[in-house]
């Protein structure tokens, strides 16, 4: 059963979507997220899920690289999906199912490799999520989660309440104690700095001033990430 926290989200992402803000969100996540693909080592029959996928930009990055393998983007976002399968038609290797990061609509042990960009702070149950990871992950396959959101980058915290859906505000250590407690082994994190730009003024809703996106910009994306033995 849906609960309120899964349909706010739902719906709110459905704007989103149809707002155009899926493909935007291409720009603004590729530049954290591309130093991450090669420490996933993805090899070319990997079978990988994007989990909280969006448009699916990251699908279709990850798909191309993995030619002899396959890519399953999930999303809780109707709207979402409905961009990422338009834009993908291309791809065989690539198909898009509806579902949620605690309910992963896919087998056991059907992925080498998963990540997730800027989904998990949205995720109500984000034990039960992780527990999720590693119970469709093959024995040695690998989870990625990357996220802004998190208790050691105070230059986000403003975004809990902008947002308007609930959100979960976790540190690295909360995180990585998901990972241990669902089986993961070789449990790391690190921060990813972000090399885009900022502008010498600042005039939108996210940050204070330029000051607040370039300290936010240094400290970085937290990446957790972790191996099923
Ligand atoms: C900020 S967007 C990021 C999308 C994409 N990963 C990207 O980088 O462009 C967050 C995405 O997570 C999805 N999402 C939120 N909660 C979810 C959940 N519980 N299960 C699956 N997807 C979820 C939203 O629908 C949305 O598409």
């Amino acid at each position: 059963m849906d609960n309120q926290a899964e349909i706010k989200v739902r719906n709110e992402f459905d704007e989103w979507a149809k707002a155009g803000r899926g493909e935007e969100m291409a720009d603004h996540h590729l530049p954290i997220t591309e130093p991450v693909l090669p420490l996933m080592d993805l090899k070319p029959n990997d079978r990988v899920l994007d989990l909280g996928c969006g448009s699916g930009w990251l699908s279709r990055r990850i798909a191309r690289r993995v030619p002899e393998g396959r890519v399953v983007g999930v999303d809780i976002a109707k709207e979402m999906l409905h961009r990422a399968c338009a834009a993908s038609s291309g791809y065989a290797n690539l198909t898009f199912n509806e579902g949620t990061a605690d309910r992963i609509p896919c087998d056991d042990r059907s992925f080498d490799k998963i990540i997730s960009v800027e989904s998990a702070y949205y995720w109500p149950d984000p034990a039960a999520s992780v527990r999720e990871m590693f119970r469709v992950l093959d024995a040695g396959g690998s989870a990625w989660i990357l996220i802004n959101f998190y208790l050691e980058n105070p230059h986000s915290h403003q975004w809990g309440p902008l947002l308007g859906v609930p959100t979960r505000l976790l540190s690295t250590e909360q995180w990585m104690r998901f990972y241990r407690e669902a089986g993961f082994v070789d449990v790391r994190h690190r921060q990813i700095p972000d090399p885009t730009p900022v502008p010498d003024q600042y005039s939108g809703r996210w940050f204070q001033d330029a000051e607040q996106m370039r300290n936010f910009h240094q400290v970085g994306a937290l990446l957790v990430h972790g191996t099923r033995p």
